[in-house]
């Protein structure tokens, strides 16, 4: 199958690439470079038997878009492409409605006779979530608290709205919405990790901290209502999300609609993250207590058990260690992340 992949480059898409390679697919990854890494597609490139292109373009660019999708052809699309921290998203909400609602609009229009697309949206498109309805499931309703979380939303609806426009047209497409939780650790065989710039993920920045690489680990709230006081999330490893992905390309039928969380169904504190760093790396992760982030809820974890249930797919990394244990094993062979490999 001819996948194109936006946001190839990144932590997630350069993991997909990876994996639909190794399936045999032939895959055009397109990503503008602003947060991914040019390393990664090279790296990639290396066993790919010519199967992989690049295009450095923005999803901004429709034009760009255009041309690179028209010469392709692609018969799926896995959209990846986005700007993604929740804290710069409420300082510049302009930025990111232009990036992942406009650039998302260009991607569908050059990308309308795709059979299948697959999109990344998020566990922020709930909000916070009633307590009644933790571990959250995808009946759960959708409140974002953050510019970020709304344009994963408007994606979803996008993609629904537009997916119904071509049923009736009698061009009928399959779409997927997967709503990550935290995704983390890295490729196993050891070529792929996670180098972001600035990094706001708690792993790495853990993992970071125990390393020596950075003074201390900010905990960002130590009085809620959770078993120590810390926030609880559910951990993903990026190999088991990109496994969800394939399952959800597979299950993929002209007209059919999927929207399915994809998370391991245990929550985490970050207390036993930092302790499990701590244990994994062998030194102790140097941490200072801060006030609450806004907008954290204290616990938020996935009822994953639709995408089991309809897709058969379940995390196999269920354990928080060996996510750790991966992430740990590229962080610390990559002093500098790609740029110095
Ligand atoms: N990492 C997580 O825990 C997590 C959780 C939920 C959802 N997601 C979603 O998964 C996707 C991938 O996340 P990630 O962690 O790999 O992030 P990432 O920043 O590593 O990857 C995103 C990629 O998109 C590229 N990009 C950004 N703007 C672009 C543009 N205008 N045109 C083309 N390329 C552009 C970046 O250069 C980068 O390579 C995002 O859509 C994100 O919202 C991630």
């Amino acid at each position: 199958m001819r996948c194109l992949v936006t946001g190839g480059a990144g932590f997630i898409g350069s993991h997909a690439v990876q994996r639909l390679l190794r399936d045999g697919h032939e895959v055009l990854a397109i990503d503008d470079l602003s947060r991914g890494h040019a390393e990664a597609i090279d790296l990639l490139r290396q066993d790919a038997g010519g199967r992989l292109s690049f295009e450095r373009v923005s999803i901004q660019d429709h034009d760009g878009l255009v041309n690179a999708a028209g010469a392709f052809a692609p018969q799926a699309v896995m959209h990846f492409a986005a700007l993604a921290y929740v804290g710069e998203s409420v300082q510049q909400p302009g930025r990111y409605y232009a990036v992942n609602v406009a650039g998302m609009l260009n991607l569908m229009h050059a990308c309308a006779d795709v059979e299948k697309f697959v999109f990344s949206s998020s566990c922020a498109t709930y909000g916070q979530p009633p307590a009644e309805l933790i571990p959250v499931p995808e009946t759960c309703p959708q409140a974002p608290m953050s510019p970020y979380g709304r344009t994963k939303l408007i994606g979803e609806w996008m993609l629904r709205d537009c997916a119904r426009a071509m049923e009736l047209g009698g061009r009928p497409v399959g779409v997927a919405m997967l709503r990550y939780f935290n995704v983390a650790g890295a490729d196993r065989s050891g070529l792929l990790g996670e180098d972001h710039e600035p990094e706001t993920h708690l792993i790495p920045l853990a993992i970071d901290a125990a390393l020596g690489r950075r003074d201390s680990l900010t905990i960002f709230g130590t009085d809620y209502p959770t078993t120590d006081g810390t926030c609880v999330r559910d951990y993903v490893h990026v190999e088991d999300l990109v496994d969800a992905h394939v399952a959800a390309l597979d299950a993929l039928k002209p007209g059919r609609v999927l929207a399915y969380n994809v998370g391991s169904g245990r929550g985490y504190s970050v207390r036993e993250v930092i302790d499990t760093v701590g244990q994994v790396v062998g030194s102790v992760v140097p941490t200072v207590e801060g006030a609450r982030r806004e907008g954290d809820p204290p616990s938020l974890f996935a009822d994953p058990s639709k995408i089991r249930r309809e897709l058969g797919w379940k995390a196999r990394a269920g354990d928080l260690r060996e996510i750790v244990a991966d992430a740990a094993s590229w962080r610390t062979s990559h002093p500098g992340g790609y740029a110095q490999c």
